[in-house]
């Protein structure tokens, strides 16, 4: 049984008795341009017994949504041919070496080299011609001005305007903004001339890093934007046999939409949950009793309530920023999510006046710094509190230890070792002699730490946890001052300010 979503989220079941087939709606969207179209539609028996395809795909881009949508549908049983530009990254996957830090990747990469299904190359016609759909999964980059840099997808549109050979289904999974899809169009059509047939849908994905693999995998839902029923057909039958999960279907613009709507969602839970946790900080109230308690209510949710640093990362800060502006340009009061902004770049200052609050005067303090990623189970340091976080401590002449499981090298490479900056083996080898120890990612290693053995070691037992890993009951008993983002502080000071939440 698979459930379809029509236009307003409209759950339609399809049972096997279910045999409509013809689309059941169309209507045009509020500007009445034929473009627009939001359509709904219900699948068939026949539909449900179709046997799964096997597709000829190319991929533009094997960044992080590349990649990882290349080895996914490969692994699917469709044979994919991912493009990049870099030789460097090219060579290295097509021998099976995955070029970021993600579970369960290299399993899939070399498996799926070895079946032949999936290959890389710098040549675009290799993943234009014969492909069924090509995929755009280009960067999107934050211009300065904080509107997506669509430099790259141009480009793809271009390349593939010129290597047109027959009728293609060209797909943006790349983040963009409402309505690129249209300049897209716009851009082949120009190039290419009437004579060509092609399709431009959108096919938003919601992988979280760490995690992609499986999101991939395990849907919660699949959008697929396409505003003509060659395009749409093309994409169901991509994904409906191998899925069980709600498709929407829906027009291009509101498919894209929906991604900058969903991001922006989640960075909103985040921000007002850090606000909450300012505000249990001074009632001395626990953040995560409230959290976990408000999050039972399935009107709220209770995932993205963990107070913290804020969020990081390449896409939520940048998918927030593009949707502002996209709002200014369309006259749309956008003030809400300018302040989801502002309080998540004020989060590392906070951590740094925790910093401050604990050490009193930093200089030749030694700070053992644990994580550098911008969450746990990637190498990804973009947007990351460290970028923040460390330079700050070494300008204020603290002597750094730093670890981290999987993203050192990274973080290396723009902050090289000095004589006040180390990086080390393990956690227990940068606690060592240390006068604080500073948690920016929640990474699970963390939270395992041994606690005794982390106090023996250190000069003095004070933790700041930007992620809120420990409780503060917890690492009293352990013997340790506490500071973290809304739950009070453990000090020989203020014990009076800490609930008892
Ligand atoms: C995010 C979305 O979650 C995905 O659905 C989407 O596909 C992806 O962006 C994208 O647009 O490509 P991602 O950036 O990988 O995924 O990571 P998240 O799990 O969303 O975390 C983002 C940031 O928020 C991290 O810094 C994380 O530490 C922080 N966070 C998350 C919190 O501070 N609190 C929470 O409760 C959850």
């Amino acid at each position: 049984m698979s459930n379809y979503l029509g236009r307003d989220g409209e759950l339609a079941e399809i049972g096997i008795d279910d045999v409509d087939v013809s689309p059941l709606e169309i209507s045009a969207d509020g500007d009445g341009r034929s473009a627009d179209l939001a359509m709904a539609r219900r699948t068939s028996l026949r539909d449900l017994e179709r046997p799964p395809v096997a597709m000829r795909l190319g991929i533009f881009g094997t960044g992080y949504a590349g990649l990882i949508t290349s080895v996914c549908l490969a692994q699917l049983g469709h044979t994919v041919t991912a493009m990049d530009t870099d030789a460097g990254i090219v060579a290295r996957l097509s021998q099976g070496i995955a070029t970021i830090h993600e579970p369960g990747l290299p399993e899939l990469l070399r498996a799926n080299l070895e079946a032949g299904r999936l290959r890389f190359t710098t040549q675009a016609e290799d993943a234009i011609a014969g492909s069924d759909i090509i995929f755009v999964c280009v960067g999107t980059p934050p211009r300065s001005d904080g509107r997506a840099d669509l430099c790259q997808v141009e480009e793809v549109a271009r390349t593939i305007a010129h290597q047109l050979d027959g009728y293609k289904l060209i797909v943006e999974k790349s983040t963009v903004p409402a309505r690129t899809a249209r300049w897209i169009t716009w851009t082949i059509r120009r190039l290419a001339g009437p004579q060509h047939e092609f399709d431009v849908a959108s096919n938003p994905e919601f992988l979280r890093e760490g995690s992609a693999v499986r999101d991939f995998m395990h849907p919660d839902r699949i959008v697929i934007g396409a505003d003509s029923g060659r395009a749409r057909s093309l994409l169901l039958d991509l994904y409906k046999p191998r899925f069980d999960c709600p498709i929407v279907v829906t027009s291009v613009t509101t498919a894209e939409f929906i991604k900058q709507t969903a991001n922006a969602f989640l960075a909103a839970k985040i921000s007002f949950i850090n606000v909450m946790a300012d505000l249990c900080d001074a009632l001395g109230v626990d953040v995560r009793t409230v959290a976990q308690s408000i999050g039972m209510d399935p009107r709220i949710g209770a995932d993205f309530l963990n107070a913290g640093l804020g969020f990081g990362g390449a896409c939520l800060p940048k998918d927030l920023s593009a949707l502002i502006t996209v709002a200014e340009e369309n006259g749309v009061d956008i003030g809400m999510l300018k302040e989801v902004q502002r309080i998540n770049t004020a989060r590392a200052d906070r951590l740094l006046a925790k910093i401050e609050r604990a050490l009193w005067i930093v200089r030749h303090k030694v700070v053992a710094v644990l994580g550098v990623a911008f969450k746990a189970n990637t190498d990804d340091i973009r947007g990351a509190p460290s970028l923040t976080v460390v330079p700050w401590l070494h300008d204020a002449g603290a002597n750094l230890r730093i670890y981290d499981p999987a993203a050192m090298p990274r973080l290396q490479a723009l902050y090289p070792p000095d004589d006040r900056l180390v990086y080390a083996e393990s956690a227990m080898d940068a606690a060592r002699d240390a006068n604080a120890l500073v948690i920016l990612t929640d990474w699970d290693e963390f939270r395992c730490l041994d606690l005794d053995r982390l106090r023996s070691v250190m000069r003095s037992p004070i933790i700041i946890d930007g992620r809120n890993l420990f409780t503060p009951t917890q690492l009293e008993a352990a013997g340790f001052e506490y500071y973290s983002l809304g739950r009070g502080d453990v000090t020989p000071r203020s014990d009076q300010q800490r609930g008892t939440a």
